[in-house]
């Protein structure tokens, strides 16, 4: 008997085939040629959990300059098929780039077509299963996968450093809401940016180390919200977000004052500055319970 996530994944792979055969995208005409005289893969042929389905030249180039590449970035390709996703990180935006892609043929031939495109020395192809294979350094993610498969993943690429950008062809991640949505004519993506973990009981100080404050955060993904003690007076905090590793806030202080904090969270600890009269003052912060379970 299959099971939910199975059946869901199955249905997902019909829905997969027929977008792909009937959707405006015309594959074949936007790339007549996808192989060399070693070997010609075939749209859509078989997987081991999806079947190979190149994303459009001009979706590429959307989704990585949506996740900002360049060339500090080790940009990962989840089920790389023939490269094309590596091959322009490395050649068009400068980055590093790295495709994971479990077919031995289609990744022989991604090799070649790096080698071809005269990236070879910033691209390397894993012959290997993305469950299995570490991408835990990367800085961005790409992905063209199946909505099953995207969630399957979204642990891991949840606990990619804080910041790593994340970017899906055609599937999002379920709840986990896209930070932005990128399109050409046919075709659509999700952007997500890894919110650091920051749900927790914080105790902050300023720089002399006396007490500023206690911090208390709720956090679902990169939506915050929570309250801040100050002085004994509980308030809640006004326009909170997470972004990647920044944590921002307004508040109010005991004076009436309206102030804002942007920290950087990195694991346990915070630091940041708070505006104060017309400057700045450091602020840190410790982690020091953590979030109750929801
Ligand atoms: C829809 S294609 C996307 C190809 C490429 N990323 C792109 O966007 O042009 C999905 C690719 O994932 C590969 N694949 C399927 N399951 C895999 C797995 N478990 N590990 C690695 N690659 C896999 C398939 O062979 C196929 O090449």
């Amino acid at each position: 008997m299959p099971s939910n996530a199975s059946r869901r994944t199955f249905t997902a792979g019909i829905v997969f085939a027929a977008a792909a055969t009937l959707a405006p995208w015309s594959f074949a005409q936007d790339f007549p040629r996808y192989g060399d005289a070693l070997y010609e893969p075939t749209l859509r042929q078989p997987g081991k959990d999806v079947m190979w389905l190149p994303t459009p030249d001009a979706m590429v180039k959307r989704m990585l300059a949506a996740a900002r590449v360049g060339r500090g970035d080790v940009v990962y390709d989840l089920g790389a098929g023939e490269g094309r996703i590596p091959i322009a990180a490395a050649r068009d935006f400068g980055a590093t780039a790295v495709g994971i892609e479990y077919d031995a043929d289609l990744a022989a031939l991604a090799r070649r077509n790096a080698e071809r495109a005269g990236v070879a020395d910033r691209v390397t192809i894993v012959r290997g299963d993305i469950f299995r294979e570490d991408f835990s350094r990367a800085t961005v993610v790409t992905l063209f996968l199946l909505p099953d498969l995207n969630q399957q993943l979204r642990p891991q690429i949840l606990a990619l450093r804080p910041g790593t950008r994340v970017v899906s062809h055609m599937w999002d991640m379920g709840e986990w809401e896209p930070d932005e949505k990128v399109s050409t004519d046919d075709s659509q993506a999700f952007l997500w940016i890894v919110p650091a973990p920051v749900a927790g009981r914080w105790r902050l100080a300023e720089e002399d180390g006396t007490s500023f404050g206690e911090l208390e955060l709720v956090q679902r993904f990169q939506r915050v919200g929570g309250t801040l003690c100050l002085r004994g007076r509980t308030q809640p905090l006004l326009g909170a977000f997470v972004n990647g590793a920044t944590l921002g806030f307004t508040f109010v202080d005991p004076f009436g004052a309206v102030r804002t904090l942007r920290a950087q969270v990195a694991g346990d600890t915070m630091a940041g500055r708070t505006n104060f009269v017309g400057t700045t003052a450091p602020v840190t912060g410790r982690r020091v319970a953590a979030a109750a379970p929801p």
